[in-house]
């Protein structure tokens, strides 16, 4: 897929057009099609444009790489959305954990803020410019952080890590297939996950989501995991949960 989406996993683009094809008759529909899908799974996050703007600013992070940080993790819509408190939110939410080594799902910007508070960070996306830019992020500061441009729901190689992150993930995850989120977290090399949810929708309004996002979390994952702690932290739902038995 060119323009816009050019920079997204090969096996996201060709799962969601073998979709598509199984669908809709016409080639032009089916295209449409995989451009909304796209656009609802990682283009809402973060546009083109604003990956440009990051580069111009990772590229002048010499002269205020704290200012160039800020700025840049306010260019992708879930680092914005805590970027106000994000300092007190991954106190209150990685204190207790004591987590070193961190395995970021759908990481987005993610692993540019995990970097510089010194954690060391595997994360995994489809939207390689995203990638691109946490390695590059990584590689200038010199931090343990490296990202992959791959498909969750393709692709089962995962490294170990002391604590997994499933942030604003699994809703996404659940309108690409079905029982996917669930399959996902049963299989994490971790032993502890770190679930988060969304309680506004990205245009700010707020719809019920976090009763919505708790009952069905809650329920899904009786019989699977123990919920060690479930707190509303600064406007997103948050789960540490381990695998039941262990
Ligand atoms: C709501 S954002 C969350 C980003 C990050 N976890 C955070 O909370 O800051 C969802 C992310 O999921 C990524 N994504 C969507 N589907 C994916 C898939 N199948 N595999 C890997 N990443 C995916 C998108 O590119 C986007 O960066």
């Amino acid at each position: 897929m060119g323009g816009k989406y050019a920079d997204i996993c090969p096996d996201t683009v060709a799962r969601l057009t073998a979709q598509a094809a199984a669908r809709y008759r016409s080639a032009k529909e089916a295209d449409k099609a995989v451009k909304t899908a796209l656009h609802q799974i990682t283009g809402a996050f973060m546009t083109p444009d604003e990956l440009k703007r990051a580069r111009k600013l990772l590229a002048s992070a010499g002269d205020d790489p704290a200012r160039a940080l800020s700025e840049t993790l306010a260019l992708h819509s879930s680092t914005r959305e805590r970027l106000p408190h994000i300092d007190a939110f991954y106190d209150a939410l990685l204190g207790p954990i004591g987590a070193r080594t961190l395995l970021d799902l759908a990481c987005g910007l993610n692993p540019i803020y995990l970097g510089s508070r010194g954690f060391v960070v595997r994360g995994v996306d489809i939207s390689g410019g995203c990638i691109a830019l946490v390695n590059d992020w990584a590689a200038a500061r010199g931090w343990d952080v490296s990202a992959e441009c791959r498909d969750l729901l393709c692709d089962p190689h995962l490294p170990g890590a002391d604590a997994a992150l499933a942030m604003k993930l699994l809703p996404v995850l659940e309108q690409q297939e079905k029982g996917a989120a669930m399959r996902l977290l049963g299989r994490l090399p971790a032993p502890v996950i770190i679930v988060t949810f969304p309680m506004k929708t990205l245009g700010g309004r707020g719809v019920g989501m976090e009763r919505h996002y708790s009952e069905w979390f809650e329920g899904e994952s009786r019989g699977m995991f123990d919920i060690l702690r479930r707190e509303a932290l600064f406007g997103e739902l948050c789960y540490i949960v381990r695998r039941s038995g262990v």
